[in-house]
């Protein structure tokens, strides 16, 4: 199907990539292309051919924010009674496979959400980042002061959200915000397909294990978190994959994963 403010696209073995495509509006992430990209996700989710999607922008903008011309004139009511951007955490429900977040340019207010809840983030190192909804008189709604506080700590995550002020793709780096960071998009994008096209090649079922335990450190206190993980790590006994790739190693061979 076509998108009109997102592209869809199968780069690699395995990789599936969503690139935001409203460049007029450098990616202001209005509703309906959170839609189209909630229904690209959910798609990718059921594939067969995909184990691992790649979500990025354009070189001068991830996202410049959730659409300011849209929520303007919203009432409080109207927010309220329509769960206005409860859709966004979709994103992070629909996707058990690995989503790869490469950033280039700005990636503020709503974008910096976005990027947040991906679940690797890459960026350039002159990326742009921040919160600065308090300039518009509000504050972060798609996670920011929760998920940006888990990951530079409650005094940087305090700063940046009353100053409004951005941060760079080098300091995302060196805070743990980004896991890497490129020197030009063109790097970005190929260390982005590289990781996810990584990913793919690995047991699908480990993989979702993988990443559901990593959540899991997000939500749980540390006791249940290790139990969660312990459990899923047994429970992984009884996947063909495991058998596959022990064997594998034992035999020094390249292990041809059953995805079962
Ligand atoms: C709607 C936006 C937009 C946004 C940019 N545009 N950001 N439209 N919502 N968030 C539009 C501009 O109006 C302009 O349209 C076009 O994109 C190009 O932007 P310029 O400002 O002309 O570009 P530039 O001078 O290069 O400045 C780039 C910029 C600036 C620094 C990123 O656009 C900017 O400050 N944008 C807003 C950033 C922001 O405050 N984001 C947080 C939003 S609040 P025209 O038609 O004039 O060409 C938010 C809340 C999240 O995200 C909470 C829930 C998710």
């Amino acid at each position: 199907r076509s998108y009109e403010y997102i592209e869809v696209s199968e780069p690699r073995p395995g990789v599936g990539q969503v690139t935001l495509n409203r460049p007029k509006a450098l990616n202001a992430l209005c509703s309906p292309l959170i839609a189209e990209l909630n229904t690209a996700l959910r798609s990718f989710q059921a594939s067969p051919t995909v184990a691992a999607v790649v979500l990025t922008g354009s070189e001068r903008a991830f996202a410049a924010g959730a659409d300011i011309k849209e929520m303007a004139p919203l009432t409080f009511s109207e927010a309220y009674t329509n769960s206005f951007i409860e859709s966004w955490s979709e994103l992070t429900t629909a996707l058990k496979k690995p989503l790869v977040a490469a950033v280039s340019g700005h990636a503020l207010g709503g974008g910096c959400e976005l990027a947040l809840m991906a679940d690797v983030l890459y960026c350039t190192a002159s990326a742009n980042f921040g919160q600065p909804e308090i300039r518009l008189g509000t504050i972060p709604g798609a996670g920011g002061s929760q998920r940006l506080t888990r990951a530079v700590g409650k005094s940087k995550a305090m700063e940046l959200i009353l100053t409004g002020k951005s941060f760079s793709g080098e300091e995302a780096e060196r805070w743990g915000v980004a896991a890497r960071v490129f020197p030009s998009y063109e790097a970005l994008m190929e260390g982005a397909l590289g990781t996810a096209e990584t990913i793919a090649g690995y047991s699908k079922v480990a993989v979702q294990a993988a990443k559901e335990v990593v959540n899991k450190s997000q939500d749980l206190p540390l006791r249940d978190g290790v139990e969660y993980e312990r459990r899923l790590f047994h429970a992984l006994f009884g996947s063909q994959d495991q058998k596959i790739g022990m064997k594998a190693f034992a035999e020094k061979k390249k292990a041809e994963w059953s995805h079962q």
